[in-house]
């Protein structure tokens, strides 16, 4: 458990007033702060095919950048390396627990924990990310600095896969120290440099752009072999010239497309399956053999609880009372009756069931089927 402590901002107040507008460095945010993690177990994972990992050095101004999985660390030396790995949520269930704190943000809209491990010089560099991001500092200190969005500052790139941002005016410069953070949105120039062997902890967002949606919604519609309606005009009138698109038939073109979109129920299917998708791989074991419900149902009544898997992405929809509640588990839909939102909700807004939630699932055979099935994709697991 991490209690957050947002400078005596209340969730709300933090989102009025800086959530995608300013930087904000919350200092002892985390209150006698202790790493989920260790720069060893760290390294451990950087050494997995599975799991995207990547080095920055920087020695003698000279910038490198090179991908994992890593078995070795020791050409690099004492100084000017960062050692980043992505997803570690999805991995290590104790470094997940720094998400949850800041699940005052929809589950869709968060994206992973990245932790990254710097020696003393080390850092990527000034740059920009396109994401909201809340870095946690762990063991160690390091230099920040974050400025505001400005579009004078020139990016390049000083190796073929960083890209950096010219010398920026900053509005934050600050040594921080395990348990404190600082928020950054989208645009912002910062940088961090490590003063001495640090962690840090980054709780990443997720922001579609209109190419993803638009290419997510041409997915589903192959996936799904939606065709749709098509393009009609009865009304057809001769035209001045027969190269000309006319204005009438772009904007019965734009309107086709709306129609699309413009159905709540089809757009939050396909929205919900898109998003609730992990973009990096999950650690999900199936249980083999699977269980059976009623195997299921005993461990629920035995006072079994049960842990949700790192990174699985849980959301709902409900459009309308009289339907059911979409229910999106990692790319699957399930439709579940509108009388089990609290059901829903046990999945989608926390990250394990107790004694109590567990015997709520026990008390129905629709509940408890849809559990098993959950627990047979390797989605929820036993952890008592
Ligand atoms: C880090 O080096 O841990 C954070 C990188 C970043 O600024 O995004
Ligand atoms: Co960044």
């Amino acid at each position: 458990m991490y209690p957050l402590f947002l400078n005596e901002l209340t969730p709300q107040q933090f989102l009025t007033d800086y959530w995608q507008k300013k930087p904000l460095l919350i200092k002892a945010g985390f209150k006698n702060f202790i790493d989920p993690i260790s720069p060893d177990e760290l390294a451990g994972l950087a050494g997995e095919e599975e799991i995207e990992s990547r080095i920055v050095s920087n020695k003698d101004a000279v910038w490198d950048m090179e991908t994992g999985p890593f078995e070795d660390f020791s050409h690099l030396g004492e100084k000017g390396w960062t050692l980043l790995v992505q997803a570690v949520d999805h991995w290590h269930p104790q470094s997940a627990a720094l998400i949850e704190p800041f699940r005052f943000i929809p589950n869709w809209r968060i994206d992973d924990l990245m932790v990254s491990f710097s020696t003393a010089g080390g850092g990527v560099g000034p740059h920009l990310d396109q994401y909201d991001v809340f870095i946690i500092q762990g063991q160690g200190k390091r230099h920040w600095r974050v400025g505001m969005p400005d579009s004078s500052l020139k990016q390049h790139c000083p190796h073929p896969r960083l890209l950096q941002v010219s010398p920026f005016v900053d509005c934050i410069d600050v040594i921080t120290e395990p348990g404190d953070i600082l928020y950054i949105p989208p645009g912002c120039p910062h940088d961090g440099i490590s003063l001495d062997p640090s962690l840090n902890y980054s709780v990443g967002f997720r922001a579609p752009a209109q190419k993803d949606l638009l290419t997510g919604l041409a997915d589903h519609l192959i996936d799904q072999d939606i065709t749709g309606r098509r393009f009609t005009d009865p009304e057809r009138q001769i035209p001045e010239s027969v190269g000309a698109i006319s204005e009438q038939d772009l904007s019965q073109v734009q309107d086709l497309l709306r129609q699309l979109v413009d159905d709540k129920n089809f757009a939050a299917q396909w929205f919900g399956s898109y998003i609730s998708h992990a973009k990096h791989e999950l650690d999900a074991t199936e249980p083999d053999p699977h269980y059976e419900a009623n195997e299921i149902g005993e461990y629920l009544e035995e006072g079994s609880v049960l842990a949700k898997l790192g990174g699985l992405r849980t959301l709902y929809y409900q459009t309308n009372p009289a339907e059911d509640i979409q229910l999106f588990i990692n790319g699957d839909r399930f439709l579940v009756p509108v009388t089990e939102l609290e059901t829903v909700k046990k999945l989608t807004d926390q990250s394990s069931l107790s004694q109590e939630d567990c015997q709520h699932f026990a008390a129905d055979n629709g509940r408890l089927q849809l559990l098993t099935l959950l627990i047979n994709k390797g989605y929820w697991y036993f952890t008592e």
